[in-house]
């Protein structure tokens, strides 16, 4: 099992090229199902998901080249099995993608229903409701859903909760229904933008992704299409705390800073000093001291709850108290406690963590338990005095690209290593 050697101490200073969205990657890899013909995806992230996303793919009966390191050309052409298998959906939730388009252009989709995982329940009740309003008959088979149709008819869809995977699932079935679909109170992440992009380019007519009403205008078939995908805004805002973190100096290129404009709005209140040259880079200088200052996590375009480990570790050294509020997910901090080892203080009260700034953490080995509390402690372990092992590592190559080598090039002391 790989883990991280870190030996903290140390000002992170030089550019740091930002990748592409994984949480973009996935439903637009998951998009090419809804064709028969070629979707070229360009500025795919390095990370394990989209691995995993590209073997479901295949599974499925997709032909997926790679011209070059992240592009993805994908053909559903012979797509003949509609069925996403529990090995895989365990490993990786957002297999549930495959639903809406294996539903939308055969009729039948079979996908394993995702367990729980270490943040929190995360159901998909409002996926299945979408579908069932859109006229397929859903049911649970032996732990799978199982949904048909003979041919999806529009309706008007309300989330009773704002769901990122659940406005782009319903959005992909929706594109090949009979009629027209109109979501409301829709995720607004720019995922959900580059998503709707890529099914326009494809023939669909999708209207309104990026506002809480989405107007999809069904068409019987959709085509290939050429996309690039938006640059990942939580790995921009991770190397953004990294330079927060350890008094550092960062610039950080091929990146989009309006996507992550709350994080930097906090950032800012905290002492960060954020420039932005352009419309694809940004340079982060570390503040003297960091201030704290309270946060509560949103929908976009709120704080994001993907930044909220990261934003604690930052806390954790800053000067006074303050109150995180985590509002999407009902088990989202379990980095807390490792951080606590770390010499951290921080007191939980159900959604609220509340965080008591001191000058130093000390490193100690710690234990990642999902993709973003993986951060955190990596986070964490660069402003310690002395060596951090994290733990589990697997978990943030799930969404970051060889995090510890565009960190080394930025002077961390950090290493990967086996045991
Ligand atoms: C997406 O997950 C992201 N994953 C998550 O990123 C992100 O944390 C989350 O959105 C919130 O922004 C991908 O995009 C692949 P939700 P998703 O549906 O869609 C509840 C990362 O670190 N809910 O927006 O699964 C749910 O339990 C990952 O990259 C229902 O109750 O999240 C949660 O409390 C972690 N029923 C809230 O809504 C449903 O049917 C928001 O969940 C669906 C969701």
């Amino acid at each position: 099992m790989d883990k991280f050697r870190i030996i903290g101490g140390r000002p992170l200073e030089g550019r740091i090229q930002i990748s592409g969205a994984k949480n973009s990657a996935l439903p637009c890899m998951a998009a090419a199902l809804l064709t028969s013909e070629t979707v070229t995806l360009h500025n795919l992230p390095y990370a394990r998901d989209i691995i995993t996303m590209r073997r479901l793919l295949e599974d499925l009966g997709c032909h997926i080249l790679m011209p070059e390191l992240r592009t993805l050309k994908i053909s559903g052409a012979q797509v003949e099995v509609f069925e996403a298998p529990y090995e895989l959906v365990k490993t990786m939730r957002a297999s549930v993608l495959a639903l809406g388009p294996l539903l939308a252009r055969f009729g039948e989709a079979r996908v394993s229903l995702p367990g729980g995982c270490a943040i929190g329940q995360r159901p998909i009740d409002l996926h299945l409701a979408g579908f069932e309003k859109l006229g397929a008959a859903v049911e649970i088979e032996g732990g799978d859903v199982v949904a048909r149709s003979k041919r999806l008819q529009g309706r008007e869809i309300y989330f009773d909760k704002v769901s990122v995977t659940g406005t782009e699932n319903l959005m992909m079935a929706a594109a090949l229904a009979d009629g027209v679909t109109v979501l409301t109170n829709a995720a607004r992440e720019p995922e959900i933008v580059d998503l709707a992009e890529l099914l326009n380019k494809m023939g669909a007519r999708v209207e309104g992704a990026g506002r809480s009403t989405i107007r999809i205008e069904g068409v019987n078939k959709l085509g290939g299409a050429e996309h690039t995908i938006i640059p990942d805004r939580i790995e921009t805002g991770t190397f953004a705390v990294a330079a927060a973190i350890t008094g550092g100096d960062l610039e950080l290129v091929n990146c989009n800073p309006q996507h992550i404009a709350a994080v930097l709005d906090k950032l800012e209140e905290t002492g960060v000093r954020i420039d932005r040259p352009n419309a694809f880079s940004l340079r982060v200088v570390a503040a003297d001291q960091t201030r704290c200052s309270d946060v509560t996590t949103l929908p976009h375009p709120g704080f994001p709850t993907d930044m909220q480990a990261q934003y604690m570790a930052l806390m954790t050294v800053g000067d006074g108290v303050s109150v995180i509020t985590e509002t999407i997910f009902e088990n989202r901090f379990m980095h807390a406690s490792e951080l606590l080892r770390m010499g951290a203080r921080i007191r939980l009260n159900g959604r609220q963590a509340v965080v008591e700034g001191n000058k130093e953490l000390s490193g100690a080995r710690v234990q990642a338990s999902d993709l973003r509390a993986s951060a955190s402690l990596v986070l964490a372990g660069l402003a310690a005095r002395g060596e951090t092992i994290v733990d589990r590592v697997y978990h943030i190559d799930r969404g970051y690209e060889k995090i510890e080598e565009k960190l080394r090039a930025v002077g961390a002391n950090i290493e990967r290593f086996r045991e």
